[in-house]
């Protein structure tokens, strides 16, 4: 996929002239859709968070509850139902933060670039689920985070953004953890803020900054 991209600013509604809108999907924890939300009020992210949208019961309902932020619950099959959530809210960018599910081809193909993900490795190592314990148990000494747009496969398309790690002798498991999740909600709200304002280029999978 080859073209220069930036974000149609699509969500004009009176309250929030040209400002675009974000939806994040969710599985879980919901820790980097809560950053996410509370960056979009402070207004250091320059989006909308029109809806936190989820596949199952899971922490971030609370959290969005807790911020006001719309709760979505797709209804089987999820890809069905996420088309029509998508139709209806027209979000700029679709950010998915701990969403447990494989995006199907013809989803990917309608809507590239325009998801991205979030995974705590550095990619292309350590793809998949529990990629965390995977690096510790793996004895690297370096790990650290990628954000990438989606592609068909499992966390394999473009790479936008990483950001690397270097695991201490004494760490054990849940500190790597710890300091893998600060990584990300201190870097994901700035990626996305970049995604939504400033164009970039998508050349194979070399991502790239300016026109
Ligand atoms: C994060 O580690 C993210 O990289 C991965 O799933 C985890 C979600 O955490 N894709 P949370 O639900 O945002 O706390």
């Amino acid at each position: 996929m080859h073209g220069v991209f930036r974000s149609e600013l699509s969500s004009m509604n009176s309250e929030q002239f040209n400002k675009p809108s974000i939806v994040v999907l969710a599985s879980g924890n919901g820790s980097n859709f809560q950053v996410l939300a509370e960056k979009s009020l402070s207004g250091e992210l320059i989006a909308d968070v029109k809806a936190l949208i989820v596949d199952r019961a899971c922490g971030a309902i609370e959290r969005a509850k807790k911020l006001g932020v719309e709760v979505i619950i797709l209804s089987k099959p999820w890809y069905e139902d996420f088309e029509k959530v998508m139709a209806n809210l027209k979000p700029d960018l679709i950010v998915l933060a701990g969403f447990m599910r494989i995006i199907p081809e013809h989803i990917v193909a309608k809507y590239f670039p325009k998801i991205v993900n979030i995974h705590p490795s550095l990619l292309p190592a350590f793809p998949g689920k529990d990629a965390i314990k995977q690096a510790y148990d793996y004895g690297v000494k370096v790990t650290g985070i990628t954000i990438h747009f989606v592609d068909a496969g499992i966390d394999t398309g473009p790479i936008i953004f990483q950001k690397a790690i270097e695991i201490e002798e004494n760490w054990d498991l849940e500190t790597l953890e710890s300091k893998i999740h600060k990584l990300e909600h201190e870097n994901y709200w700035r990626v996305i803020n970049n995604l939504l304002h400033k164009p970039y280029k998508i050349e194979g999978r070399k991502v790239t900054w300016g026109v």
